[in-house]
């Protein structure tokens, strides 16, 4: 197991990043660990403030497009594991640029302090939109990146970024792409939770388009294992893809929390306008994550009623939800 003296966790406060971080805090009971997040509107202090009872543990509040805040971050570190970004496709449309500046020039921003202060591993989260939509069968890593939206544009063109620092100065990166990650502390904006929240509040559920679009969806306590699997036996260069063979369509998944929640889908779902651009699938193969001894663990259908749980105990961080129960906006 390699040992880190300093490793740098970035949008720690958001939901993947404090799986990521909860991970790493127990997997290097040795290191110190600063996590780093601009705390934006899908961040949460209580997502991370259980690793900061930990004394090893500092937060660092910033934004990844100040060049001074990322050089105090990594100043001394030999681990970033980078997730901060702008994560919602659907914000993406209405205000693309934030996601660029936050997505490409947060990303290279961070990396320009990482290479300046030779971090000995730079692993970038990335995500399986790069590729594009995947009519049928999955893509390997060698897939060309073809994003369709603002948002997957933008997490390419921060890989591209950091394709660049990696063959110009043989930077040490590591690219991850994930699917679709479910699990406790996601901000309800994206399907899973949102469902369970419509239906915690007695509201009906919405669905884009035709609900006959798919996604492959994957625990965030699996992908935060799957990352620590590929910092400790990846190759420097690599891209690895983390997937799940566990697809849905979003009408299943609207069943299925209709399901959990003992209500007629029939009365319960209804069908709104689509996006500018849905991609209609996505899918990965995971072999060479897997050849790293990594396996998934946990399926979407064990994981809900534990999540259903949670929102219901933790409903007071999202009060915009209760807001919108409410009539308002
Ligand atoms: N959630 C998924 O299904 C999924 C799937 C594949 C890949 N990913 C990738 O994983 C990463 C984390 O996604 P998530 O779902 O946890 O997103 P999230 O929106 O829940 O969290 C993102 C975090 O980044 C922080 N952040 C945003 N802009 C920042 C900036 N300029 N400076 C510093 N911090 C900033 C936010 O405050 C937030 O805490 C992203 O890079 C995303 O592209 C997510």
């Amino acid at each position: 197991m390699p040992a880190f003296k300093k490793i740098v966790v970035t949008g720690a406060a958001g939901f993947v990043g404090s799986h990521v971080a909860e991970a790493i805090v127990e997997m290097y009971p040795d290191s110190q660990i600063v996590l780093f997040d601009k705390m934006t509107y899908a961040s949460h202090s209580d997502n991370v403030i259980h690793l900061l009872r930990d004394k090893r543990v500092e937060f660092q509040l910033a934004d990844l497009c100040d060049p001074d805040s990322c050089i105090k971050a990594v100043n001394g570190a030999d681990l970033v594991v980078h997730l901060a970004a702008e994560s919602h496709v659907d914000n993406s449309f209405g205000n693309s640029l934030l996601f660029t500046r936050s997505n490409v020039l947060g990303t290279h921003t961070l990396a320009e302090a990482a290479r300046s202060h030779n971090v000995g591993l730079f692993v970038h989260v990335s995500t399986d939109e790069v590729y594009g939509q995947i009519l049928e069968g999955d893509v390997d890593e060698t897939a060309k990146l073809n994003p369709t939206n603002p948002y997957s544009a933008s997490k390419a063109a921060a890989e591209m970024v950091l394709n660049g620092y990696q063959k110009s100065y043989g930077m040490p990166i590591i690219m991850v792409r994930a699917n679709n990650i479910f699990g406790i502390r996601q901000f309800p904006e994206k399907i899973l939770p949102t469902f369970i929240m419509r239906m915690l509040h007695g509201m009906k559920l919405q669905i884009h388009g035709s609900g006959k679009n798919c996604r492959r969806y994957l625990a965030a306590t699996d992908f935060a294992a799957g990352v620590l699997k590929i910092i400790e036996k990846g190759t420097i260069g690599e891209a690895y893809n983390i997937g799940s063979d566990e697809e849905f369509t979003n009408s299943e998944v609207a069943n299925m929390i209709c399901g959990l929640f003992d209500r007629d889908p029939g009365e319960w779902v209804t069908y709104v306008d689509d996006r500018p651009f849905n991609d209609f699938r996505y899918a990965i193969s995971y072999d060479k994550v897997k050849a790293l001894g990594w396996a998934r663990k946990v399926n979407v259908a064990d994981r809900l009623p534990q999540m259903i749980t949670w929102y219901s105990e933790n409903q007071d961080r999202y009060p915009h939800f209760t807001r919108l129960a409410n009539g308002g906006r």
